[in-house]
């Protein structure tokens, strides 16, 4: 089946910035599969982290393919800046632009994956229209902003439901998971159909940020292949 893959996006927010390379390579030793990168202005969300600095430094320090969420107004205003930079894939935010079929367009043409985000309380609903254009949807499993969040279980529902459109759009897209994924929860995410599990705090705030990803890989696989 297309896009039965799993795969590990441990989120560098929760890592230690000031030795930011080396948490990097461990998350890599651990089989990490993308690194997820989160950019905040301080608008559309409470908090402002990292920027396009940080993307080139990160393209300079893995192989890995970087996973850049946007939690900024307007983010087709930097779409192109962080493809150059060395983003592999962007995702951003259906509520922060009244254009996000031109702002998914540009992510394509700048040369990167497709991706929008929604918020919980956004309903899938809001991205009927621009399915063809989305190489992931990005299930935000808490309120944008801060790591170290509960996840809300209203998530799996919505997990669930793309996962059935994508049977019915022949699997064109990857299904992301964002806040409080844990190894509690991953092999039910894993169920419902979600690939790629965005995880800061249940990795870098662990003693072994390499065995805390192993881990739920292994977890998010098993529940896979206990299923079929
Ligand atoms: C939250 C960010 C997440 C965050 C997840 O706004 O988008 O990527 O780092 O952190 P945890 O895994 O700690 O919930
Ligand atoms: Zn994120």
């Amino acid at each position: 089946m297309a896009h039965a893959r799993i795969e590990i996006a441990p989120s560098i927010l929760a890592a230690n910035f000031s030795k930011l390379g080396d948490e990097v390579r461990a998350v890599e030793q651990g089989a990490a599969d993308v690194i997820h990168v989160d950019v905040m202005d301080g608008r559309f969300v409470p908090n402002i982290s990292i920027g396009i600095p940080v993307v080139v430094s990160l393209r300079n320090a893995t192989r890995l393919p970087l996973d850049v969420h946007l939690m900024i107004e307007r983010p087709e205003r930097y779409v192109e800046e962080f493809v150059r930079a060395g983003a592999n894939r962007v995702l951003v935010h259906e509520e922060a632009t009244p254009h996000l079929d031109r702002a998914l367009a540009m992510i394509r043409e700048s040369g990167a994956e497709a991706g929008a985000a929604i918020n919980p309380a956004t309903p899938v609903s809001m991205l009927t229209e621009v399915l063809d254009k989305l190489d992931t949807v990005l299930v935000m499993s808490v309120n944008p902003g801060f790591g170290g969040q509960k996840f809300i279980p209203g998530a799996l529902e919505k997990i669930r439901q793309l996962n059935q459109w994508r049977v019915r759009y022949n699997g064109a897209f990857r299904i992301e998971v964002d806040g409080g994924v844990e190894a509690e929860n991953v092999a039910e995410l894993a169920q419902a159909g979600a690939n790629t599990f965005v995880a800061g705090t249940s990795i870098f705030h662990t003693p072994d940020p390499a065995a805390a990803a192993r881990r739920l890989r292994k977890l998010a696989l098993e529940a896979v292949s206990q299923k079929v």
